[in-house]
C-alpha cells in the first residue's frame, strides 16, 4: 500500500487523534530490562509522534501519559514517569515552542507537586499563541473524575444563580470539561493491543474513529500514524445517519 494513501484521497482528513500510548512496560519485559527504559524509549516515541503529526499536517494531538488510575502503580514507577515529564518539558519544550506547538493540560492538578504544576503552568504560558499543533498531555487525568469535576463546577454556577439548569445542553456541559473549545477526537489509537479504553476522553470520543494497533508505544512510528490515518479515511462516519457525512 501506498503509505501516503490517505494524502492522495478526498476522504476526510483526521485532524485531531487522540493516542493512549499503551505498552511500555511490556516492551522492557520482553527485552529483560526495567519498566522504567520502557517509558525512557516511550518518550522517544513521543517525540517522534509530534513530529510526524506536524509534518502530516495534523493540527490537534492529544496524548494519554499519566491516568487517575495510575496512582496504583509501585512509587517508584510513578516517580521514574514524573521524572520523565519533567525532562520532557525541561530538554523539549524550547524546541516545540520554536515548531509552533500549544501546549495544554488536562487533568486534574490535585496531588501534583508545586514545582511540577509551575512548569506546567508555564510550559502553557510560553505556548500559548502558537498555532501550528495544539498538543494536549492528558496527565494525572481519568474520564470520570473530568466529567465529576464539571459537574460540581456546572453546580456551583447553578447555586450562584449564573445558570439556570434549564439552559444546561451538551455544548454548555462540554464547556466545563477539561477539553472545552477542543474540536472531538476523529480518531483514537490505542496501541499494545489492548482493546479498551481505560477512562480516557469517556465523552469527547462518543463519534470517533477506533484503530488498535497491536506493537508496543515505544515502537511505535511514523509508517503506523500512517497506516491509521489510511485506515481512518477508510472509515464511513455516519454519525447516527445514514450516509456518510463530511466531518470538515
Ligand atoms: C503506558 O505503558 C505508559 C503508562 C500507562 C504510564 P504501561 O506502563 O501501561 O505499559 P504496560 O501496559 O504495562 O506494558
Ligand atoms: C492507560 O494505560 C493509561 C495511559 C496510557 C496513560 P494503562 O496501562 O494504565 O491501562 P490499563 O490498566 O491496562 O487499562
Ligand atoms: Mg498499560
Amino acid at each position: 500500500m501506498d503509505k501516503l494513501a490517505f494524502k492522495a484521497t478526498d476522504r476526510p482528513v483526521a485532524r485531531h487523534i487522540a493516542i493512549i500510548m499503551d505498552g511500555n512496560g511490556r516492551w522492557a519485559a520482553e527485552r529483560g530490562l526495567p519498566r522504567a527504559e520502557g517509558h525512557r524509549k516511550g518518550v522517544e516515541a513521543v517525540r517522534r509522534t509530534v513530529s510526524a503529526a506536524q509534518e502530516l499536517g495534523i493540527t490537534h494531538l492529544t496524548l494519554f501519559s499519566f491516568s487517575s488510575e495510575n496512582w496504583s502503580r509501585p512509587r517508584q514507577e510513578i516517580n521514574d514517569l514524573f521524572g520523565l515529564l519533567r525532562r520532557f518539558v525541561r530538554r523539549d519544550l524550547a524546541d516545540l515552542h520554536k515548531n509552533g506547538v500549544k501546549i495544554r493540560v488536562i487533568g486534574t492538578r490535585a496531588g501534583l507537586a508545586p514545582d511540577l504544576l509551575r512548569m506546567i503552568d508555564d510550559a502553557i504560558e510560553l505556548t500559548k499563541d502558537n498555532t501550528a499543533l495544539n498538543l494536549t498531555i492528558a496527565f494525572n487525568y481519568g474520564a470520570r473524575d473530568e466529567i465529576a469535576r464539571a459537574a460540581a463546577r456546572l453546580a456551583e454556577d447553578v447555586a450562584k444563580g449564573v445558570l439556570d439548569p434549564a439552559d444546561i445542553t451538551q455544548e454548555r456541559f462540554a464547556a466545563y470539561l477539561d477539553t472545552a473549545g477542543l474540536p472531538d477526537p476523529d480518531l483514537l489509537i490505542r496501541t499494545s493491543g489492548e482493546l479498551r479504553l481505560s477512562n480516557f476522553l469517556l465523552w469527547q470520543v462518543a463519534y470517533s474513529e477506533f484503530v488498535f494497533v497491536d506493537c508496543y508505544w515505544p515502537d511505535f512510528s511514523r509508517e503506523q500514524l500512517e497506516a491509521a490515518l489510511a485506515e481512518y479515511q477508510r472509515r464511513n462516519r455516519r454519525f447516527g445517519g445514514t450516509s456518510a457525512r463530511s466531518t470538515a
